[in-house]
């Protein structure tokens, strides 16, 4: 279904952002490897946390919401089911290469697949790690889905991260539960780090130590996870089209509520208020093992900046929304280090500079840079936004028209489902002029 984004006079109210996609896929997938019941409020009922659970169904996990709350049977390490037929993953990495690691430790025999989008994704980063920990893995030519695993006995390993991949990380950790002996992920640049925290909140033997520079994740295989409970903290990445919006759309003022301050999540909130963002953050404590805050974002002038290579995996998933604040900012937006957004569910970098320069805006790239010549009088609109399946790409063109001088046409919403499906009805709440219902 196609939507239209338009010029909006003001943006106020107080927005509850759904719970944050990847502890949620981690909740589901820690409870059933668990002994016992994990009960998880406030858990994300996207798509793609949906297909996890789906795929832990298949695997013989009984996983039911009573009333707000899921609740988990635990099947303990060794305690999977051998599944009947593929197991669907959807438009989710995080499920396919989390998963790939847990179900290749659990010595079980499974064939992960997925949408269009995802059978386009690279699975190599994960199939190096675990062949070399002795599984026994295929996938189609490049090492695309769908990836097919036999049951092998698996050896533990020392692994140095080729890219800050926290997908990665957790797959080699996720595998290294079921090995004799400990498993050991090397990191240079510091990634999410919700499947450290997690496990130990779990009971896993798990430890994290710095040294030379580099981060050193070491899980210690054989131990079982005891059940937990699990609330969700809202998500900072669904919460960054909402911190823009307040930002960029004049008249506006938007607070939201319990977010995730996880520092290796708060890359773009550093980067939004060294643009002159007006965001203030109060009520800060911890919930949960994770910082949360509130957070309240007030319309401002934003100035272009210079994005260090360093800060990257800090808000891997918050560029698209960047360039669309970049795109209303005096001056240039230089943003470093991004290769890796163009293996995400769409070339992010390919889809932004083919959408802002289809509404009028000045963008230059190269392969690890994006750089967006910041005028918000340039931002024309009048075009309609290709999304290639990705969602994050609808989500900022929907911020951008908002904008925007013309309507911007966005071609198809259906993804967004993926991450945040409450987002355009929550938009339209606090005022924004977005047109749906119509083919
Ligand atoms: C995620 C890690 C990131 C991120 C994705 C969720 C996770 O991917 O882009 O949306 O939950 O571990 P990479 O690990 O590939 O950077």
């Amino acid at each position: 279904m196609q939507a239209i984004s338009s010029k909006t006079k003001g943006l106020s109210g107080v927005v509850d952002i759904p719970g944050d996609k990847s502890i949620s896929h981690r909740a589901l997938m820690f409870g059933a490897l668990a002994t016992g019941q994990t009960t998880v409020s406030g858990l994300l009922e996207s798509e793609d946390v949906l297909n996890t659970k789906q795929v832990l169904n298949d695997l013989g996990v009984s996983i039911e919401k009573q009333g707000d709350v899921y609740v988990i049977e635990g099947v303990g390490l060794g305690g999977f089911r051998a599944p009947m037929s593929p197991l669907n993953c959807g438009n989710s990495g995080t499920s396919m290469r989390l998963l790939a690691g847990l179900i290749a430790g659990q010595q079980i025999g499974a064939t992960l697949m997925g949408d269009e989008s995802l059978s386009k994704r690279p699975m190599k980063r994960i199939m190096v790690p675990l062949s070399q920990m002795g599984a026994n893995l295929d996938a189609k030519e490049g090492g695309k889905p769908p990836l097919s695993i036999t049951p092998a006995p698996l050896k533990s390993i020392a692994y140095e991260l080729p890219v800050a991949s926290a997908q990665v990380k957790s797959c080699v950790l996720l595998a290294g539960l079921g090995v004799d002996g400990e498993t050991t992920v090397i990191e240079t640049e510091k990634s999410r780090d919700h499947t450290e925290k997690m496990l130990k909140a779990f009971g896993a033997d798990i430890r994290v130590e710095e040294k030379d520079g580099q981060t050193h994740i070491t899980i210690k295989g054989g131990a079982s996870l005891s059940a937990q409970e699990v609330h969700v903290p809202a998500d900072p990445s669904s919460a960054a089209f909402f911190m823009v919006a307040g930002l960029i759309v004049p008249r506006s003022e938007i607070t939201l509520k319990n977010i995730m301050l996880n520092p290796t999540r708060t890359g773009l909130i550093d980067t939004l208020i060294e643009m002159g963002g007006d965001i203030e953050i109060t009520d800060r404590m911890e919930k949960n093992g994770e910082e949360v805050g509130t957070i309240t974002v007030k319309s401002s002038a934003l100035k272009g900046v210079n994005v260090p290579a360093l800060r990257a995996p800090s808000m891997i998933d918050e560029y698209p929304i960047l360039s669309v604040a970049a795109a209303c900012a005096t001056g240039e937006t230089v943003m470093n280090g991004i290769e890796e957004l163009r293996v995400k569910e769409t070339d992010r970098v390919a889809a932004m500079e083919a959408g802002l320069k289809a509404c009028g805006v000045n963008v230059t790239s190269n392969e690890s840079q994006m750089i967006v010549s910041g005028n918000k009088d340039a931002i024309k609109g009048n075009a309609t936004i290709t999304t290639h399946m990705d969602h994050r790409i609808a989500m900022s063109f929907f911020v951008l028209g908002l904008v925007a001088q013309d309507d911007i046409t966005i071609d198809d919403i259906s993804m967004i489902d993926t991450s945040f499906p409450t987002f355009i009805d929550q938009m339209v709440q606090i005022g924004a002029d977005i047109e749906t219902n119509f083919e």
